[in-house]
């Protein structure tokens, strides 16, 4: 067998047997170039190619296993292109006598808004008349071209030094958007489009798994907080990951609550297919409208925040909560569970988007702090209660884009471990707001100052008792417990920022990083 060298794949994705499949390609005489799986599947088409190359394409397919999202050529049936997905977005953007086939349709907004979302397991043949949609089984599918409500200076900086600053600043209409024709702010109504018809099996719910990763699962777990709170149904956060592989128990009065800003996150994806399997009812939270996860669930509520281009997530961290925050308030609603404190608590959310922008508005005051301790190789965060998952995302935030070691911890746990830490060099952040457990964590404090280490404190605006009790001191407006996330995780995402941009990372692309983890 000579290869012929006629046949070339852009891949994204893993192909998991990609071992075994090179051997048994090499045994037929195939000569490889280099290490890569995406190479086994140039050679495999061309195995299978007898002149008509979505044919070679299906029959190679058959044989993988692992995720792709593929496109390609040959020089010997040089008039189309043929993609392929199974577990990485595919998508073709449908232009004027011009396609596109992205993994994102951010990357041809500028040319068209028209797409179409491939499925798992379906073929794209685009030749100069057109293009057509079939299954790896040859089996002809029809695909619904929908519109991309972006524009195209969403994707854009638009005078920012980097789309996570850009982002941490549209936060407060972000937030508006995320609202916006979905509540009443006078009785606290709910409106959500994507539940209608499904107030029965909410009625039913008797208990919600929150599956998601990173950022999406710190949002997690303050929706445990807050529907075990307001709803008084057990929550359970788990990581994706490691539900999609210890055979969970889920009933069928189970709602899982699949949270991913972009709707393609593998283990996510893998989750909430392995809890449908199981008979659980699943809700997507998602942002990218026509996203896998938003498309395989049973129903969903959209952030519709636009693009959220800088890995590190901030404003879909926020909307997040937001819309789960409805979500809970619509419940509460449906069950008839505290209604009399619902438009109290419309009022809450409303004021939130000019409390976050006050607080961007003091940027200067985290700015100084991040040159203080720009050049710390560890830091950790403390909180307690709602601000716990904050701690983690404030942790999170700096770690993945300053490269500097961080941890967040509830406060309480700081004696059974962390403690041993403290130096009179490593900044401690404590999330110190003026809530249910603020006594608890001023004592923590104490226990990190006695230990001679430096405290940074977020604080809730009139508190003056804990001025005098830390090292630096930044506040946020009062609001109710359940909202606070929402406040205090800003002044984290700024000083994670400055502190990255400080050291001179790349704030956007930090090193080893993906803005969608497709794969596991
Ligand atoms: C958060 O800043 C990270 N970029 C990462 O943890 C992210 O939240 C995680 O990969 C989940 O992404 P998703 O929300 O798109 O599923």
């Amino acid at each position: 067998m000579d290869c012929r060298n006629e046949i070339a794949v852009v891949h994204n994705g893993i192909i998991e047997n990609y071992d075994y499949l090179k051997l048994k390609l090499e045994k037929d005489g195939h000569v490889f170039k280099s290490e890569t799986d995406t190479e086994v599947l140039a050679h495999l088409i061309e195995k299978y190619f007898h002149g008509n190359l979505e044919s070679a394409v299906m029959e190679a397919l058959k044989v993988v296993e692992g995720t792709y999202g593929i496109a390609v050529i040959s020089s010997r049936d040089p008039q189309k292109i043929v993609a392929a997905r199974r577990g990485s977005p595919l998508i073709l953007g449908i232009g004027n006598q011009e396609y596109f086939i992205t993994s994102d349709v951010s990357a041809s907004l500028a040319h068209t808004r028209d797409v179409v979302y491939l499925d798992d397991n379906e073929v794209a043949i685009l030749t100069k008349n057109g293009y057509e949609t079939k299954t790896v089984q040859n089996v002809s599918t029809y695909k619904k071209v929908e519109e991309v409500l972006w524009n195209i200076d969403m994707i854009e900086k638009g005078g920012y030094a980097h789309f996570m600053l850009k982002e941490i600043h549209e936060q407060p209409q972000a937030l508006r958007n995320a609202m916006r024709g979905r509540i009443d702010f006078t009785d606290g109504t709910i409106t959500l489009g994507g539940l209608i018809s499904r107030e029965k099996e909410l009625l039913e719910t008797k208990r919600i798994v929150v599956v998601a990763c990173g950022t999406s699962w710190h949002a997690g777990i303050v929706t445990e907080y807050m529907m075990e709170e307001l709803l008084r149904i057990p929550v359970e956060v788990e990581y994706a990951s490691e539900f999609r592989y210890r055979n969970p128990v889920i009933e069928s009065n189970t709602l899982v609550i699949a949270i991913s800003q972009s709707g393609e996150t593998a283990d996510t994806l893998a989750a909430m297919r392995e809890a449908k399997h199981k008979g659980a009812k699943v809700l997507s939270i998602c942002n990218v409208v026509g996203s896998t996860i938003a498309r395989e669930a049973d129903c969903g509520i959209y952030l519709h925040i636009g693009p959220e281009i800088g890995v590190a997530s901030t404003k879909a961290f926020t909307a997040q909560i937001t819309v789960l925050y409805l979500f809970a308030m619509h419940l509460m609603r449906l069950r008839n569970i505290l209604t009399q404190s619902l438009p109290d608590m419309a009022q809450h959310i409303k004021s939130i988007p000019e409390k976050i922008q006050s607080i961007l508005q003091r940027e200067g005051e985290i700015v100084e702090i991040a040159r203080r301790y720009k050049d710390t190789e560890h830091a950790l965060y403390l909180g307690r209660g709602y601000n716990y998952p904050v701690a983690l995302e404030g942790a999170l935030k700096l770690k993945e884009i300053s490269y500097i070691h961080a941890e967040g911890y509830p406060a309480a746990e700081m004696k059974h471990g962390p403690i041993a830490l403290i130096t009179k060099d490593m900044p401690v952040i404590f999330i110190a707001t003026q809530d249910s457990v603020y006594a608890k964590v001023l004592s923590n404090i104490e226990e990190v100052k006695s230990r001679s280490g430096k405290v940074i404190a977020i604080a809730t605006e009139g508190d003056g008792h804990i001025a005098g009790k830390v090292d630096h001191v930044f506040y946020i407006p009062k609001t109710s417990d359940v909202l606070t996330p929402l406040l205090s995780v800003i002044p984290l995402q700024l000083l994670a920022y400055h502190m990255a941009v400080m050291r001179g990372c790349n704030v956007d692309k930090p090193r080893n990083l993906a803005k969608s983890v497709t794969v596991e």
